[in-house]
């Protein structure tokens, strides 16, 4: 769960790595280095934190002329975020950068260990720079001695290594992990993503896994197990500035603001006057199909378990939700007229990826859901279906949840349609209200305000409880999720008719609810669990369209009719009041502490 970059050619090579990690920092910032080297000279420089320090740090260094160059930005895995621990980690005359996990590092170290290497950090990374080293003394062939380190290696990894022995060239690997290679001309670029090359280079190549080879006088040289390998490129995306954060204060805000608009996007020829289209999904991914099992993490969970009650009411099919942590070691019953959807934002999150590989060997049929064309989960899937969101950069997922929920909820209604169980009448209205959405999910400068002026009562107490029922308690999960990521508050998401079964013995007036009280789902049920909650003192924010006396603190929200359109009207509510509740408390709203944005281990 790293950043990497890399740069090989005639540019300055340190504003090149820095502005690219600082592209990638989202995926983790607990430290960052660089390396560069240029004819027989080699340097390096590493800072403990975010980018900024390693600038700091880099102040009066500059590289022109030829060379080759990587940096990386850290999310610790194996050892604390220490500049030792920071990569680029190095040997003897050689530098490493690396995404991912080794996991036989403990049985190399020991083994290099026992040949006098001695090691500097804790990381497993470390260990792929003194095997190459070992490798080339015995051989004098640098490619030779990289290749046969990549061999030794077990687990996920995206490598980049420089060394002396070789100073034109940059070596790279890739197996679970991702990176890129970028071209220009001559000028070659690697990256974990596309966003740190955007408007450097033109062409890109997707790295395979089990790919690896390098890169030397403005030619890549690519081999898989099988040898040599061709492979081609294609046009590199131009989006950069939708990335940018707009006069917003953090990216979360912005993105918070953007899903109304990005939403329409979501949509796009998908929503018809009589239907929902996907031109990506042929009939036979649901030919004989009987039920769906969706695996997903964090907020893209939230967003799978919602849908659930989607698919089960609305496309009368049955739908079970797992976290993919746990599925993949829970040893599933699979059939293969199940069909395999997973979800996730960045599509590279290692958990539900391998989740994907288990469905896939048992053979069932896959469809993504995801953000990001080309990730490795879209690429693993039989279909995919974006969600549109375009570049989400905070790292509590605000936009990727709304587009996420609203793809599934087309889908519901395309398999409905596939499937012959929804009425004409009942189908218009779903997509009347789908066509509403956008509405729904505008900030009014009223709604910001009141959030703003009732944040400064929620920043303190023992806890929050989000309650709601049916769609309303992913719901709930999800308000929870977005405030504890950010606020560092203790807060749980729950049934809201679940509390009278244990967490009641928590009320009293330094308890916080947030109570999810759409009048258009279950509203009595949910007014008698809050009534409960009132009458043994808990401090109560309701957020419902209808006024409710009990309430200590009320947010009027405007549509009553449709439970989606009130689904994504408090999902926005829910998300200002994190936002608002973390800037109150001085926090780093995009870039909360011990997370990154793309976990890319297990
Ligand atoms: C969201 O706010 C979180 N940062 C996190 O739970 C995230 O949703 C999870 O890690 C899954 O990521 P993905 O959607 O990229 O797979």
């Amino acid at each position: 769960m790293c950043g990497i970059v890399g740069y090989i050619g005639k540019k300055e090579k340190k504003e090149i790595l820095l502005d690219g990690l600082q592209d990638l920092e989202y995926r983790g910032y607990d430290s960052a280095g660089i390396a560069v080297v240029e004819g027989k000279s080699l340097q390096n420089f590493k800072a403990v934190g975010k980018l900024t320090n390693l600038r700091e740090k880099t102040r009066n260094y500059h590289s022109e002329g030829f060379g080759a160059a990587i940096g990386h930005t850290r999310w610790a895995t194996h050892g604390k975020p220490t500049e030792l621990n920071a990569h680029p980690h190095m040997g003897q005359y050689s530098y490493v950068v690396h995404n991912g996990i080794i996991e036989n590092y403990q049985a190399l170290k020991k083994e290099l260990a026992a040949e006098g290497v001695t090691f500097l950090s804790q990381t497993d990374t470390e260990t792929i720079v003194h095997l190459f080293e070992q490798y080339h003394q015995a051989s004098n062939d640098p490619f030779g001695a990289f290749e046969q380190t990549v061999k030794r290696l077990e687990g996920a990894y995206a490598i980049l290594l420089v060394s002396e022995a070789d100073p034109d060239a940059i070596f790279f690997a890739k197996n679970g992990s991702p990176m890129l290679i970028g071209f220009d001309g001559e000028e070659i670029y690697f990256a974990s993503s596309d966003t740190p090359i955007i408007g450097k280079a033109k062409e890109v190549y997707y790295l395979e896994d089990g790919d690896y080879g390098y890169v030397k006088e403005g030619k890549v040289h690519l081999f898989n197990q099988s040898g040599a390998k061709s492979y081609s490129t294609q046009p590199l995306p131009t989006d950069k500035a939708l990335a940018q954060k707009d006069g917003y204060r953090f990216f979360m805000e912005k993105e918070i603001y953007e899903q109304s608009r990005v939403m329409g996007e979501t949509m796009m020829g998908r929503v018809l006057e009589d239907g929902i289209r996907f031109e990506e999904l042929n009939d036979h991914l649901f030919e004989g199909i009987n039920a769906i099992k969706i695996c997903a993490c964090g907020t893209s969970y939230h967003s799978a378990l919602a849908s659930s009650y989607l698919f089960e009411r609305i496309a009368k099919i049955r739908c079970d939700v797992e976290i993919a942590s746990e599925f993949r070691h829970k040893e599933p019953l699979l059939t293969n007229d199940t069909l395999f959807i997973t979800i996730s934002q960045s599509g590279e999150t290692a958990d539900t990826l391998e989740a994907l590989k288990m469905a896939k060997r048992a053979g069932l049929r896959s469809l993504s859901i995801c953000n990001v064309d080309n990730s490795s989960i879209v690429r693993e899937s039989d279909a995919t279906l974006l969600t549109r969101a375009g570049i989400e950069k905070g790292v509590a997922s605000t936009k990727a949840f709304a587009t996420q929920t609203m793809v599934l909820w087309m889908l519901s209604l395309w398999i409905a349609q596939q499937r012959n169980t929804i009425e004409t009448d009942r189908l218009r209205e779903e997509l009347d209200a789908m066509l509403h959405t956008p509405k729904a999910l505008i900030v009014t400068d009223a709604l910001h305000d009141r959030i703003h002026r009732l944040s400064k009562r929620y920043l303190h107490g023992h806890g929050f409880f989000f309650i709601g029922r049916d769609l309303f308690f992913p719901l709930a999960l999800e308000g929870a999720l977005k405030l504890k990521e950010i606020s560092y508050l203790h807060a749980e998401g729950y049934p809201a008719g679940e509390m009278k079964h244990g967490p009641i013995a928590l009320a009293d007036s330094e308890l916080f609810t947030i109570a999810l009280m759409p009048a258009s789902l279950l509203y009595d049920k949910v007014k008698s669990n809050v009534e409960e909650l009132s009458a043994r003192d808990a401090t109560i924010l309701a957020i419902s369209p209808r006024p409710f006396d009990l309430a200590d603190d009320f947010i009027q929200t405007q549509y009553d009719s449709h439970p989606m359109l009130e689904f994504f009207e408090m999902m926005v509510v829910t998300q200002l009041l994190a936002l608002e509740i973390s800037i109150r408390l001085g926090n780093d709203v995009d870039m909360p502490r011990n997370l990154a944005k793309s976990v890319t281990v297990e």
